[in-house]
């Protein structure tokens, strides 16, 4: 293992766009095998069989997060396939932000069986073939609304604040088992995720913030290599980072 990537098995739920799509590529061209994880399973099969063909090496498992069984099975292929799971990145996520008064509550509980559950659900299937390893990487992706709240996004930022309660309590109790923890949390990227608003007016103002700021997905993969490529007695914990441009 030369840069610290190479021959790494990789679980990336969400890997069907933006984000964890953008790190599987980054990640499979530095060598790592990449089990993708998405309900869209047309789209992590194609990703899968575009980064074969360039010689890499990717299972596609159609995998919907807020069901613990088909979080497992996903880890389960890739324990199947490799032998082992040395990193999982829970990172599937979305983001129908709107003002409570709303009241849209099928949005708050998607939010919450996805960014929190499903994170969890993560951490459940990781954890027991990690702490037999001793080893192993759990990845959680948080997000800027995970240190800080804005009117419109409460919920959002609930379930990533969350997140961030969620590795600090992992980091803690996974040392005895040599598990590394990390915590991302970006700032506006360019993917698909203001697609998930639902609010109109909310849907508006978060586009036209987009347009203004986002950065390439790119940055986040780069972050997530970061904290894989550290030597294995170091543990980067928390990582934030945001459009050189955004103030919030
Ligand atoms: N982009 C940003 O500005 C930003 C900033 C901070 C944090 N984040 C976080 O980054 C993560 C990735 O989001 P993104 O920006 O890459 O958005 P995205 O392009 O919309 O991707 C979201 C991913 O989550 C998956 N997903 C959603 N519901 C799922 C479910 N029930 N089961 C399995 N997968 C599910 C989607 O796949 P399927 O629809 O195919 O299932 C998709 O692959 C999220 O946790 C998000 O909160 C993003």
């Amino acid at each position: 293992m030369t840069n610290n990537i190479e021959g790494k098995v990789v679980v990336i739920t969400g890997a069907s766009s933006g984000l964890g799509e953008a790190t599987a590529r980054f990640l499979s061209a530095q060598g790592a095998t990449v089990v993708l994880g998405a309900r869209r399973a047309d789209r992590i099969q194609s990703l899968a069989g575009e980064l074969t063909g360039k010689g890499g090496k990717a299972i596609a498992v159609a995998t919907d997060v807020t069901d613990y069984g088909q979080v497992k099975r996903l880890v389960d292929a890739a324990v199947q396939a490799c032998g082992r799971i040395d990193v999982m990145i829970n990172n599937a996520g979305l983001m129908p932000s709107s003002p409570l008064e709303r009241l849209k509550i099928d949005d708050w509980n998607q939010m919450i069986d996805v960014n929190i559950k499903g994170v969890l659900y993560g951490i459940a299937a990781a954890l027991p073939p990690m702490q037999q390893q001793k080893s192993g990487h759990i990845i959680n992706v948080s997000s800027v609304a995970g240190h800080k709240v804005g009117p419109g996004s409460a919920v959002y930022a609930a379930t990533k604040h969350a997140v961030l309660a969620l590795s600090e309590g992992l980091r803690q109790e996974v040392k005895p088992y040599n598990i590394r923890t990390t915590v991302i949390s970006p700032g506006a990227v360019a993917t698909e995720l203001p697609d998930s608003v639902t609010d109109p007016a909310t849907a508006e103002r978060i586009r036209k913030f987009y347009a203004e700021v986002a950065i390439p997905a790119a940055s986040f993969a780069r972050a997530v290599a970061f904290a894989i490529t550290q030597p294995e007695e170091v543990d980067v914990n928390e990582i934030l980072f945001r459009p050189t441009r955004q103030e919030l």
